[in-house]
């Protein structure tokens, strides 16, 4: 027997809601930073049901948690419920992160920060350039803020439903003075040479799934980075054919790594420095697809 007192009456709550969250891997990515860190801190996924977030924020404010993140489906819901918007996380219309203020909870987006640290990561700038975002959901929005923000010069949106990809444009376009356009895949093979390509279409995504928005992979001749959002599986077949074309392809796990430590230093009003962040990637990537490995 073994006395368990990593948590005691003075650690600090912190959770994810979503649903579902069962497979999150939110709780080990924040529990081991927060170990690494040295700060006594418990974080544990919560099941919300839709329409329930505003009910769960006020109870979990009034039992004192410190902050939140916050996944599918809730990321646009939860924006009624807040005490305020980090201006990045309003100008996306999504919120993935809570801190705790007098009244409520604060807002912030930090998957454009994980998108744009697997970027940086590669050594890849955006500026003058053309990027392809895939998809016109609530990750693609943050990938299209990403680019306007990176100053990039052209912004082309492909989704399968049109409409959502204009909307998502036009919505752009009230800040961004650059090239918008949105497209179906029937025009994917029309768009003007393009260096970046983001994936946020969850087409791929699953175990044993195999298949990919982009059917002709001469699509990606010339591209220097394709970054699939998608981590499960590891390598998608979007990423397995843009490699063969000879672009470097990153997969989602590190936006998913860099946009928790970017959660975990708001909370924290913290820093954690490069090299640490790059260590806690590498043990976590190590964990993750070691334990895929013993399946
Ligand atoms: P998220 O918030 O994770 O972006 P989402 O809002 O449900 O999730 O968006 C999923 C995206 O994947 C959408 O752009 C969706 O296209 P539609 O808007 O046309 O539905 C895209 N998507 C999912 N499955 C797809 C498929 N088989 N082929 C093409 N696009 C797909």
């Amino acid at each position: 027997m073994r006395v368990n007192d990593i948590f005691n009456g003075k650690t600090k709550a912190y959770g994810i809601i979503g649903n579902p969250v069962e497979h999150s891997f939110s709780p080990i990515l924040q529990n081991t930073i927060a170990q690494e860190c040295g700060e006594n801190c418990s974080y544990t996924a919560f099941k919300v049901e839709k329409g329930m977030v505003k009910k769960a924020l006020e109870g979990a404010f009034e039992l004192g948690f410190e902050g939140f993140n916050v996944t599918v489906p809730h990321k646009v819901e939860v924006i009624d419920c807040l005490d305020g918007i980090d201006p990045l996380a309003e100008k996306i219309g999504a919120v993935n992160t809570l801190k705790r203020t007098e009244k409520g909870y604060k807002g912030y987006n930090t998957d454009i920060l994980g998108l744009g640290k697997c970027f940086e990561i590669e050594g890849f700038s955006l500026e003058g350039e053309r990027v392809v975002v895939l998809g016109a959901g609530g990750a693609a929005k943050a990938a299209v803020v990403l680019a306007a923000e990176k100053k990039a010069s052209s912004i082309y949106i492909v989704n399968r439903t049109v409409e959502k990809a204009e909307s998502l444009a036009q919505s752009v376009k009230e800040f961004y003075d650059g090239e918008i356009c949105a497209v179906g895949y029937d025009a994917l093979m029309e768009i003007p040479e393009h260096k970046y390509v983001i994936n946020t279409t969850s087409a791929g995504m699953g175990e044993g799934v195999w298949q990919s928005v982009v059917e002709n992979t001469d699509f990606f001749d010339g591209v220097a980075a394709v970054v699939d959002i998608v981590y499960v599986p590891w390598e998608t077949k979007l990423l397995h054919d843009a490699a063969e074309k000879g672009c470097k392809a990153v997969n989602g796990f590190n936006m998913l790594i860099y946009q928790g430590i970017a959660s975990y230093e708001i909370w924290h009003d913290t820093k954690i420095d490069d090299k640490k962040a790059k260590e806690i990637r590498d043990i976590l990537a190590d964990y993750y697809t070691g334990a895929k490995n013993e399946k």
